[in-house]
């Protein structure tokens, strides 16, 4: 199979890496969970998290890919034919995520042009639950609301798009446009962030450092789960993408800019956030962390009540919500990329046939996120995935590889083969001891606050 589709260039492998890390996750994940784990103080077990299990995962899953050049079912399945589940696990983890994470993308599209006229009134969260989404109670389903489910639809074709036309012509296209778009749009919002009245104010509250927080293990819990989430680990989706690399790729230094572009970008946004939620505690006279907020209610609660007070709001609402979508869709191409993939392979058909069968499926499974109970659905089904599926898929894959497998050495010397910077005892200690244990203890937190 030496006619397996390759990026065209290094740069467009790294964009497509980097659209897939810098998703919601940077933006609205990012900030919210750094002020609640010690603000200031958080970056330490962060960067710790980052150096100790992100980037050398991320060099695992770049090699695994490289090596093997297969999606992730089949390349675990090279590794040995009593693993090929875990790619599996993954990819059905993944395909999970894609059935709800366009509707993200949808609501942020339908934001986009509710911006003009801040058409969300002067009560966003009333508006966001009772006028957009109608939402039902709890349970129960109701109709579907045709202003989800259109632009549902377009996330869907923009996605069939290009991953239709495969991954040199697709994929890399849409992130050389998306990516770079994404970090001029995230600039001019920083900016002007930076530049409204009561900025300090908020960077202030997201800097201070709580330092007696990290002697506190659910911290640094907090910490590995954001490098995980953040970097896209063990999702199957960076062992897919390496494995489209040419041979001659260098795969650590690729992973370490990965690494760091991805946490720049969560820096920026954790400042361009505080520096906006700053700007609203000083025109309600309230606490910085009176109005602090991360996820759905940052986004399309918080921050449009924001955008409704400043000036040019408009404009400044679009850019938002542009970057929203933007960030979301690379993202979700790749996450969609994993199981085209894996079906491509394993049943042999043409990449056509895989997007129409496995997208089509994803997409018709999506349809029940948009209806009245759809945001109820949603926040189950992502604390559910967030709470076991991403810590097990994780744990699968570094115990099986670095415990059972021929061994990480193995691994060690396919990456060094190609690669610049040279691996050591470092890698093979963060991955065969700092990362299972880490992801155990994260394993049974879940577990224990789930049921208790
Ligand atoms: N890494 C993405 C982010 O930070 C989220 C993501 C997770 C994307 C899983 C794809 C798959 O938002
Ligand atoms: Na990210």
């Amino acid at each position: 199979m030496e006619n397996r589709s390759q990026w065209g260039t290094r740069l467009g492998f790294l964009l497509a890496a980097m659209g897939s890390a810098i998703g919601l996750g940077n933006i609205w994940r990012f900030p919210a969970t750094a002020f609640e784990n010690g603000g200031g103080a958080f970056f330490l077990p962060y960067l710790f998290a980052l150096l100790t299990a992100g980037i050398p995962l991320l060099i695992l899953e770049y090699t695994i890919g490289h090596k093997y050049r297969g999606s992730a079912p089949k390349s675990y399945s090279k590794i040995s034919k009593g693993m090929e589940w875990i790619g599996w696990w993954q990819v059905a983890v993944s395909f999970v995520i894609s059935t709800y994470y366009p509707i993200i993308i949808a609501w942020a599209i339908m934001y986009s042009y509710f911006s003009f006229g801040q058409q969300w009134g002067s009560d966003a969260t009333g508006f966001f639950v009772a006028d957009y989404l109608q939402l039902a109670d709890p349970g129960t389903f109701g109709s579907m609301v045709p202003m989800v489910l259109f632009p549902l639809l377009a996330v869907w074709l923009i996605v069939f798009f290009f991953l239709g036309r495969g991954v040199k012509k697709g994929i890399e296209v849409a992130n050389k446009i998306f990516i770079p778009t994404l970090v001029v749009i995230f600039l001019i919002i920083v900016v002007r962030a930076l530049t409204l009245p009561g900025a300090l104010l908020g960077l202030d509250a997201f800097f201070k450092p709580d330092w007696s927080m990290i002697a506190d293990g659910s911290v640094w819990v907090a910490a590995y789960g954001q490098i995980f989430f953040s970097l896209s680990i063990a999702f199957a989706i960076m062992i897919t993408y390496a494995s489209y690399l040419p041979k001659k790729s260098d795969i650590t230094n690729n992973a370490f800019i990965t690494g760091f572009a991805n946490s720049s970008f969560e820096l920026l946004a954790g400042i361009g956030v505080f520096a906006t939620l700053g700007f609203l505690a000083s025109q309600s006279n309230e606490a910085v962390s009176e109005v602090v907020a991360g996820g759905v209610g940052l986004a399309f609660m918080v921050f449009p009540e924001i955008i409704s007070q400043m000036p040019m709001a408009g404009l400044f609402g679009f850019l938002f919500f542009a970057s929203l979508v933007l960030a979301g869709l690379s993202s979700m191409i790749s996450i969609s990329e994993t199981y085209v993939a894996a079906v491509q392979e394993k049943f042999n058909v043409s990449r056509g046939k895989a997007v129409a069968f496995g997208g089509g499926l994803a997409a018709v499974l999506s349809l029940f996120f948009a209806n009245q109970g759809g945001l109820n659905l949603l926040d189950t089904v992502d604390r559910f995935i967030n709470s076991y599926g991403v810590a097990l898929s994780g744990l699968f894959q570094v115990v099986a590889i670095a415990w059972f497998a021929k061994g990480l050495k193995d691994f060690q010397s396919h990456a060094d083969s190609v690669s610049d910077i040279k691996l050591g005892l470092w890698w093979r200690v963060c991955l065969g001891i700092i990362t299972p244990v880490v992801l155990g203890y994260m394993m049974l937190q879940n577990l224990r606050s789930e049921l208790l």
